[in-house]
C-alpha cells in the first residue's frame, strides 16, 4: 500500500476544535475485573487538551460569564482549583485573551501549577489554616482577590449551574452515543459534584434508567461525609458545595486513599491506563459493587484524569511506604481477579 493509498482511506477531519473540549471515546474494559460478567466501558477524558474532564466545565463556565456580560474582553478571571480546573482555565483564558488567577493550597500538584503558569497564568498560594480547611480558605481569598481587582469575576464551580450544563449537554450525550445505549450503571467521582449533577440532568430529562453512583474520598464532607486529613486532590470538597443540595446519586460510595491507590495501579498494569486518584477511586467502587451486579449489565466509568501528575505519589512506592497506612497491603501484586470483593 502507497502513502497516497492511506491517505485516500483515513476520515480524519480537520476541525478547528482546541479552543473548546473535545469529544471522547469511551472504551470497553476487558481486562480490567475478568469474569466479571459486567461490560464495562471508560470515557477516556484524559485525552482532553488540559488533561481532565474540567475543560468541559471550564468552557461552559467561562461562556456563561461572557453572555451575562459580568466577563468583558481582556477581564480578569480568578477561581479556587486543586489543579485541573485551574489548568482548563489557564489553557482557555489565554486562548481567549483574559487574565487568570488560580487560588491554589499547598496539597496542589506542582505539575498544576506550572502547567498554569505555562499558560500565562497568575498562581496565588494560600497556606493551610489551622482548622486543616484548605478549600474554604481559598474560597475565602477568591472573595479578597475579587474586592482589589477591579472588573474581575469568578466562574463560582461550586454553585454556578453552567457547571452541571457541560455534563448535560456534552459528557452523557457522548457517553450515550458512544455506547450506543444509556448504561445500566454509571461511576463518576466528585468534588464540586458538577459532573455528577449533569449526568443526572441528562438522564432524568432523557427518561433513562441509569442508576448513577457517586464515587467519594474519605475525609470528604460532601453527602453528610465527616471531614478528615486528605492527601490526594481531585476528588472530595472540605464542605457541602450549592450544587450537591440538588445532586441525588443512588448510591455514595466513600473511598479510602489506599483503595484509590489499588484502583489506579490496577487500571494501569490491567489495561495500560494511566489514570489520576479519583479514577482510582471509581474502580475501587465498581469493584465492590460487580459481586451485587447483573450479568450482562452495561458499567459506565469516566476516566476523570490521567495519571502523569500523580506519577510521584500515587504509583510511587516510596510516597506509598510513607503516607499510607497498611501500604505493603497497598502495593502487593495481586492476581485476583477483584481484589475489591473482599471489602464489599
Ligand atoms: C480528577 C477529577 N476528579 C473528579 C472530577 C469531578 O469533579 P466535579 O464533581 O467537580 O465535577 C473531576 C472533574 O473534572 C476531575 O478532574
Amino acid at each position: 500500500m502507497t502513502l497516497g493509498d492511506t491517505t485516500q482511506t483515513l476520515q480524519m477531519p480537520s476541525v478547528s476544535i482546541h479552543g473548546s473540549h473535545l469529544p471522547t471515546p469511551a472504551s470497553q474494559l476487558e481486562r480490567l475485573f475478568p469474569g466479571s460478567g459486567a461490560r464495562l466501558h471508560a470515557k477516556l477524558d484524559q485525552l482532553q487538551l488540559s488533561g481532565s474532564t474540567k475543560e468541559r466545565t471550564a468552557r461552559f463556565l467561562l461562556d456563561e460569564l461572557v453572555h451575562s456580560g459580568a466577563l468583558l474582553p481582556g477581564g480578569t478571571v480568578v477561581e479556587s482549583t486543586s489543579g485541573n480546573l485551574g489548568m482548563a482555565l489557564a489553557r482557555q483564558c489565554t486562548l481567549r485573551g483574559y487574565t487568570f488567577i488560580a487560588v491554589v493550597d499547598e496539597r496542589a500538584n506542582g505539575a498544576a501549577t506550572r502547567t498554569m503558569e505555562a499558560f500565562g497564568a497568575r498562581v496565588d498560594e494560600v497556606k493551610t489554616p489551622a482548622d486543616g480547611n484548605r478549600l474554604r480558605a481559598r474560597v475565602e481569598r477568591v472573595q479578597q482577590l475579587l474586592a482589589e481587582i477591579p472588573g474581575a469575576v469568578t466562574t463560582n464551580q461550586y454553585g454556578s449551574l453552567a457547571n452541571p450544563s457541560a455534563h448535560a449537554t456534552t459528557t452523557m450525550p457522548e457517553l450515550v452515543a458512544s455506547l450506543g445505549a444509556p448504561p445500566d450503571h454509571l461511576y463518576v467521582a466528585m468534588s464540586t459534584t458538577g459532573t455528577l449533577l449533569g449526568c443526572q440532568q441528562a438522564i432524568e430529562s432523557a427518561g433513562w434508567s441509569t442508576r448513577l453512583v457517586g464515587v467519594d474520598a474519605e475525609g470528604s464532607a460532601l453527602f453528610g461525609g465527616s471531614m478528615g486529613e486528605r492527601k490526594l486532590p481531585g476528588l472530595g470538597a472540605g464542605f457541602e458545595t450549592d450544587l450537591s443540595h440538588e445532586a441525588h446519586p443512588s448510591v455514595v460510595h466513600r473511598v479510602s486513599e489506599a483503595d484509590m491507590i489499588r484502583g489506579c495501579r490496577l487500571l494501569a498494569r490491567r489495561e495500560g491506563i494511566l489514570a489520576g486518584a479519583s479514577t482510582g477511586a471509581i474502580v475501587a467502587a465498581i469493584g465492590r459493587d460487580l459481586p451485587s451486579l447483573a450479568r450482562g449489565t452495561s458499567v459506565a466509568m469516566l476516566v476523570h484524569d490521567g495519571g502523569s501528575a500523580y506519577l510521584p505519589t500515587v504509583y510511587n512506592d516510596a510516597w506509598v511506604r510513607s503516607e499510607i497506612p497498611d501500604a505493603e497491603h497497598v502495593l502487593a501484586g495481586t492476581a485476583t481477579p477483584n481484589p475489591f470483593v473482599e471489602q464489599a
